[in-house]
């Protein structure tokens, strides 16, 4: 098994990051690392050129992101971890693939339609070819799986697609068609606010998100204001049908503790949520609050660049053999 997957550098690593992605890379990292395969997790800080910035920011931003995924569980010894900058083969690859991605495909892609909004016309190119960077991040390493929430699983298909098109044009198998890896349980953690909204970066409400540097009572806050309703828990997960805040927070006691959400609204069944909410603060505390500590030390370590630049000395080895083989099936001398 070969595993990929990245993570935008901009702003905090929030419960929906958490749950939705980072968890799961690091289950995956030491499954890999038992039979010999390969992680490779990186900070997409090329696709954050995308949000505008300041420099001194974006390079605060890398830093930090790379502390906060070390604190979650990250370890640069068993998994390749570094920033797409220092791989220029990701750019490299991107450009050969426009040749075979369609304009019809990327028109189709409902991220960009949600973040380029109405003034379409006003849109960078780089918001529209974004899904074709992220193409070439994932196929450049070959990977099987994919882990992702569920808001990429249209990237994903279109990874496939392209890769697809590639193969065939070129009459050659130069990538694997990877998996998307999207557990249902925490595939979309939702606003804490809307029911209807996933949990993002860009929601100028903090209160809609657990933030990883939220202090234990900014959590308990957080969490004692979330949206709700006044009815009791049922006894499983199928009697919540039609009550989307309460099934998100369902969701992720369920998450957090690793219980199914039946087995969790079969521990609170007739209860309501006076008594869930502290205890489902008290369950994300006890995860997070030693994530935090550790970010808090990483984040002040100097020696994170020199992690990123060793992550990134394997993956430009491990993406070569890729790049080559794209230039080669295109007839492109190097
Ligand atoms: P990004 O930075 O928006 O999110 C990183 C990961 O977190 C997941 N996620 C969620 N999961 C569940 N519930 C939520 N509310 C939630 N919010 C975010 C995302 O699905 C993602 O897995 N385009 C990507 C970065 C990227 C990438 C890649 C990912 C660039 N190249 C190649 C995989 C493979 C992005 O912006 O993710």
């Amino acid at each position: 098994m070969r595993v990929l997957s990245g993570i935008q550098p901009t702003g905090n690593l929030h419960l929906g990051n958490y749950l939705g992605a980072i968890v799961n890379w690091v289950a995956m990292q030491d499954d890999v690392a038992r039979d010999g395969g390969a992680c490779f997790f990186f900070l997409a800080d090329m696709h954050a050129i995308t949000v505008h910035e300041q420099r001194e920011q974006r390079m605060a931003n890398v830093r930090d992101m790379a502390a906060a995924l070390i604190a979650a569980g990250i370890d640069p010894e068993k998994s390749v971890l570094f920033n797409q900058a220092r791989v220029p083969a990701h750019a490299e690859l991107a450009w050969l693939l426009n040749g075979t991605a369609r304009i019809g495909w990327l028109n189709r892609m409902t991220q960009f339609k949600d973040k380029a909004g109405k003034n379409r016309e006003g849109a960078s190119v780089g918001l529209f070819v974004y899904p074709v960077l992220q193409a070439a991040d994932i196929l450049l390493y070959q990977p099987t799986h994919v882990p992702v929430g569920e808001d990429q699983k249209q990237h994903l298909e279109l990874t496939r697609d392209i890769a697809e098109k590639f193969n065939t044009d070129m009459g050659r198998d130069v990538f694997t068609i990877p998996e998307p890896f999207i557990p249902e349980q925490s595939a979309r953690i939702m606003s804490l606010r809307d029911g209807s909204a996933k949990m993002s970066k860009s929601d100028p409400s903090d209160m809609s998100r657990i933030n990883l540097t939220d202090d234990n009572d900014t959590i308990a806050q957080k969490i004692r204001k979330a949206r709700t309703d006044a009815e009791p828990l049922p006894g499983d997960y199928a009697g919540l049908a039609g009550r989307a805040e309460a099934q998100n927070l369902v969701g992720i006691y369920a998450s957090i503790t690793g219980l199914s959400r039946d087995a969790v609204c079969a521990r609170f069944a007739g209860q309501g949520f006076g008594t869930f909410k502290p205890a489902l603060a008290e369950a994300l505390v006890a995860q997070l609050a030693p994530i935090r500590t550790r970010y808090e030390a990483l984040r002040r370590d100097d020696s994170i660049d020199a992690v990123l630049e060793q992550g990134a000395s394997a993956a430009r080895q491990a993406a070569e053999p890729t790049l080559a083989a794209a230039y080669d099936a295109l007839g492109l001398m190097r």
